[in-house]
């Protein structure tokens, strides 16, 4: 089967590549000419692991190509997934003219029966309204089925997540379209992964409602880390006994400087206007986006607090920009708001991440923040080192060297990777998120 992937972001270029892996043929469309010039050049544009091996092994097999011409793509293909990018607008609605654009581009295409399948995020309703633009201006007298297949892949584990998923959701008014669609993913039946067919708006409210969820258990915990540090407990057993009642279970429990990415900030912005739009607001999500930006703010507090309430031209230094581990993205990252606050504090900043630090040029150069070669160089000479981001290798500093080359050893463990006593033991002023430092007798 010939299947056409529109847009090659995370999610466009891991399904595209992924259905590629499944035995589909695949062309990845995109209209950004530099963006399909990089994947015909044999390279990915952003850093994901393991998706240059499977891009690599699809080209070489010949399953997969890229390219800007969206009418010879789709008139080869019987499906055509939507990939393109849903941002969020100025009031916080999904962005959706790249959807309607090619809603349009496809009505001016379609020469044949064709099933579209929506991947990208969008608010209910929209996969209907895809359909009836489609219908409404297609220039030949076809039929066009739309199935709703909302995509869970995290960045960071994308491939992963894509070829073992908990689940697929597709939803869709036709059963011609479900069993198409359901043809495609065949090999994931064999790995007995759920299928859940719903109709249209449910598959669509499933995603907004997962990803909510997801970032409620985050605010939630990072809210009752603020309170251990407050009354002197550890968050860390509260959420490992938390976890332990299969109710709760022990993932998303983690407390840290807050969310960022492409997708919760995004996500949980467009449902609770998704809420107030027809009248029904979803407060709790409402209350997770205020205390995720309030999470980011407090971080700049504590570095603040831990340098006495002085950071003017103290030396900060900064471990991990990106928004999580193993991704590149940085988006929505804790990191802005602390560059950002502690900039116009007058602090100076010198930061590294293993691969973050192309796209955190663009937003501050190398003329506002000092770009370093590793862990250790950043510390040189700083105030404070602060840990932003989990990356494995800033797991396992080795803080005797960092302690002989800092100013003053002061650290800021915002992703809580260290015990906070053996720090303390090595001569370090240390603050985490939500454990306070107790020896215990
Ligand atoms: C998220 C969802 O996990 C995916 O299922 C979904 O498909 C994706 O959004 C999407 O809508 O496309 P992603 O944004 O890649 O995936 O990253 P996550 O691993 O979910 O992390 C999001 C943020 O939450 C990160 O900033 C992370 O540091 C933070 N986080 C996560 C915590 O602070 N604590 C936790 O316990 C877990």
């Amino acid at each position: 089967m010939h299947i056409t992937v529109v847009g090659t972001g995370y999610v466009g270029l891991v399904a595209g590549a992924g259905l590629a892996d499944f035995g589909m043929h695949v062309i990845c469309v995109d209209k950004i000419k530099e963006k399909i010039d990089i994947l015909n050049s044999g390279e990915i544009p952003f850093y994901e692991p393991g998706l240059k091996e499977l891009v690599d092994r699809n080209v070489a097999n010949k399953r997969l190509s890229f390219s800007t011409d969206l009418k010879s793509a789709v008139e080869q293909s019987l499906a055509i997934f939507i990939a393109v990018g849903t941002p969020a607008d100025e009031r916080g609605r999904a962005d959706l003219s790249a959807v309607e654009e090619l809603a349009h581009d496809l009505a001016r295409i379609v020469n044949d029966y064709k099933v579209i399948v929506t991947k990208s995020t969008v608010p209910v309703g929209t996969n209907r309204w895809i359909k009836s633009i489609i219908d409404k201006e297609k220039k030949n007298p076809v039929e066009i089925d739309i199935v709703s297949n909302p995509e869970f892949l995290r960045e960071g584990s994308a491939v992963e997540d894509f070829m073992r998923p908990n689940r697929v959701v597709l939803g869709s008014d036709s059963q011609r379209a479900l069993a198409i669609v359901k043809d495609i993913y065949r090999p994931l039946y064999l790995i007995e992964t759920p299928f859940v067919i719903t109709g249209l708006e449910t598959a669509e409210m499933i995603k907004y409602a997962s990803n909510a969820f997801l970032a409620t258990k985050i605010s939630f915990i990072n809210e009752i880390a603020n309170l251990c540090e407050a009354v002197g407990a550890d968050v860390h057993q509260v959420a490992k006994a938390m976890g332990l009642d299969r109710r709760i279970g022990p993932k998303f429990l983690h407390p840290g400087p807050g969310f960022g990415g492409s997708c919760f900030p995004k996500d949980t912005l467009a449902l609770a206007q998704l809420g107030r739009d027809y009248n029904s607001p979803i407060r709790i999500v409402e209350t997770v986006i205020e205390v995720n930006n309030s999470q980011k703010e407090r971080m700049v507090e504590k570095i603040i607090d831990l340098l006495d309430g002085n950071v003017k031209d103290k030396t900060i230094a900064l471990l991990g920009l990106s928004f999580k581990p193993n991704t590149s993205d940085i988006r929505e990252a804790p990191s802005i708001t602390i560059v950002k606050s502690l900039l116009d504090k007058g602090a100076k900043i010198k930061a590294y991440d293993p691969v973050a630090m192309d796209e955190f040029k663009k937003l501050f150069p190398e003329t506002q923040i000092q770009y370093c070669e590793d862990a250790y160089s950043t510390a040189e000479g700083s105030d404070i080192v602060v840990i932003v981001t989990e990356w494995n290798e800033f797991r396992n500093l080795d803080l005797k060297r960092i302690k002989e080359v800092v100013n003053t050893p002061i650290l800021a463990d915002l992703r809580n990777v260290y015990d906070p006593i053996k720090v303390k033991n090595l001569g370090f002023k240390y603050t985490c998120v939500g454990r306070v430092v107790k020896e215990i007798h």
